[in-house]
């Protein structure tokens, strides 16, 4: 049997577009996990200095088993939506896998319902900005299946701002910079002034 070209390319490209638009949805996931971390709500925490603890295990009042399909579990760091705001790069998507909430990893291990924690030092390309802490639950298929997070639902709780290395040295480097430039304009127009003057007074 011969197939027509044309079924071939239409094939294709509904195939491609069944795989692009399958995907999973944060708003389906189920909260099971508790996380915690230790930043308390408004701390300030220096990039590339101080550390984060977080700890995350299975909230028993769900049924048990409903962890069944739980194969590993990522943390990660995540914008408040204050640190999102005007930033597209940033933005929530439902679907996960265009969302940007949460692009800094923190650990990722396999999944055990309890015990679980990790110390990890803030990593130095971390930028500026207010964050809490989010957990994934994902199966076998690497696709997530359940999450928890540090702060509700409204992801207004809980948070903590980390300040950059970069950030503090920049702004001291452009500070320096805009300083020194605004230095050799101001004496330059000082002499220009000094000599205009001279001149004028030459002048008369
Ligand atoms: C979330 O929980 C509900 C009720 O327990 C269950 O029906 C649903 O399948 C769960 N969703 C996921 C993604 O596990
Ligand atoms: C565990 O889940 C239940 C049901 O969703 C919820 O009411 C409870 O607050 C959760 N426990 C913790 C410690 O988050
Ligand atoms: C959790 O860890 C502690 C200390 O490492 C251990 O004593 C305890 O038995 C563990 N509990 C579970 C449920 O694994």
């Amino acid at each position: 049997m011969e197939v027509p070209a044309g079924f071939l390319v239409v094939y294709l490209l509904f195939s491609c577009f069944v795989a692009s638009s399958y995907g999973v949805y944060f708003s389906s996931l189920n909260e099971t996990l508790i996380v915690t971390a230790t930043p308390t709500q408004g701390q300030v925490l220096k990039a590339g200095e101080d550390q984060i603890s977080v700890t995350w295990r299975f909230n028993q009042t769900y049924r048990a088993g409903t962890d069944s399909a739980y194969k590993t579990v990522k943390v990660k760091l995540c914008y408040a939506p204050i640190s999102q705001k005007d930033r597209s790069w940033r933005k929530t998507v439902d679907l996960l896998k265009k969302d940007k909430t949460c692009p800094h990893k923190i650990v990722a291990r396999p999944y055990t319902a309890s015990n679980n924690s990790f110390t990890w030092t803030i990593e130095r390309d971390i930028p500026s900005g207010v964050y809490f802490v989010r957990a994934f639950a994902f199966n076998a298929q690497d696709e997530q299946v359940a999450y928890g997070q540090t702060t509700n639902a409204h992801k207004s709780t809980n948070l903590f701002e980390i300040q950059a290395i970069t950030g503090r040295h920049m702004s001291l480097d452009i500070a320096s910079i805009c300083f020194s430039a605004f230095s050799i304009v101001a004496l330059a127009g000082f002499f220009y002034m000094e000599k205009r003057k001279a001149k004028g007074s030459q002048e008369k």
